[in-house]
């Protein structure tokens, strides 16, 4: 047992009500998962243009989930009353979990945690989906670091099963155990971690993508010649370049900064060309063009 795997030894936090931060990809997922597992979901936009599209996506979501045979349109009309949309925070003053996907940018989340901190009612619990910042740096400018966790969804969030559950040096076990059994609950499989930068899977992840887009650098294989290798050569579901799209180059050039500053591994210094494609504005599927081009 690690020391936070406590579940079953510790009285968990109710969570019935749930709040989500952000627009983006991440956000937009998430509030689906929960809203899908039967969770009365309010998510803040910066806009109402935004509070809609993140309405529009859900149900086109939901929509391609019944086509698939996997929701009824019960649950699926059921899911879109669980949605609020709002552009304040103060709508989240009552509810048990917030869970913060805004952009990786410290500065912003920081300012929001410190909004949090002062909006929600004492005892709820506080996660973030950084994939690159340390949490503690989030957790630190709040009053209350040990309801502070991180929730680490992938991408895509409705589809993707694994959360990673990422205790800091201040969260408290009974914060840990909720989030774990409120995962199962959303039908996810979580594995718990320490706050260390890439947790387990990006921390593994993307040095591979890095090595990946440096092997291109060099004229050594093709864009399609590397993610055919890598998707027939190991079963991977994407290849590199594949995934680096669908991540986002901007996500990703963060990640392996970040990797690179905590681990200090020659090798993890960002791929020039990763660089040099997010500062010309090819972040991947988002933009229309990143390693690929895309209608
Ligand atoms: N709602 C519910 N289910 C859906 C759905 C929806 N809107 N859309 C698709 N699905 C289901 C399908 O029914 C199917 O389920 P089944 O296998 O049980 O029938 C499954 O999802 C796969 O859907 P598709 O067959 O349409 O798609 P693919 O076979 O092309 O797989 C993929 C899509 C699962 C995204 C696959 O390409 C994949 O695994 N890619 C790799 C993704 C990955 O590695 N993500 C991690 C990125 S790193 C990250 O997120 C960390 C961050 O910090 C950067």
């Amino acid at each position: 047992l690690t020391p936070h795997d406590g579940e079953a030894h510790v009285a968990l936090r109710e969570v019935r009500t749930v709040g989500v931060v952000g627009s983006g990809t991440m956000a937009t997922g998430i509030v689906e998962v929960f809203a899908k597992a039967g969770y009365d979901v309010t998510y803040v936009a910066r806009s109402q243009a935004k509070v809609e599209a993140v309405r529009a996506a859900i149900a086109k979501s939901l929509e391609k989930a019944v086509q698939r045979g996997k929701l009824d349109e019960v649950a699926r009309d059921a899911a879109l009353g669980r949605l609020t949309g709002t552009t304040s925070l103060d709508d989240l003053a009552r509810v048990d979990l917030v869970v913060e996907a805004v952009v990786e940018d410290l500065k912003v989340k920081q300012a929001l945690f410190e909004n949090l901190d002062e909006i929600c009612k004492p005892g709820a619990i506080l996660a973030t989906t950084t994939s690159s910042l340390p949490v503690i740096e989030c957790a630190s400018v709040t009053k209350r670091p040990q309801d502070v966790v991180g929730m680490h969804f992938f991408n895509p969030a409705q589809i993707m099963k694994l959360v990673e559950v990422v205790h800091t040096v201040s969260t408290d076990d009974d914060v840990v155990a909720t989030v774990q059994h409120l995962c199962r609950d959303l039908g996810k499989h979580p594995v718990t971690c320490g706050d260390r930068a890439g947790f387990i899977v990006n921390a593994l992840l993307f040095p591979y993508l890095n090595d990946a887009v440096k092997m291109l650098e060099a004229h050594y294989a093709s864009v399609d010649d590397i993610d055919t290798a890598m998707k027939t050569g190991c079963g991977y579901p994407m290849g590199p370049f594949e995934l680096l799209d669908v991540v986002g180059l901007d996500v990703s050039l963060a990640i392996q900064r970040e990797l690179y500053l905590e681990f200090r591994e020659r090798g993890f210094a960002p791929a020039p060309l990763l660089e040099h494609l997010v500062t010309a504005g090819y972040l991947g599927r988002k933009t229309g063009r990143g390693f690929r081009t895309y209608a």
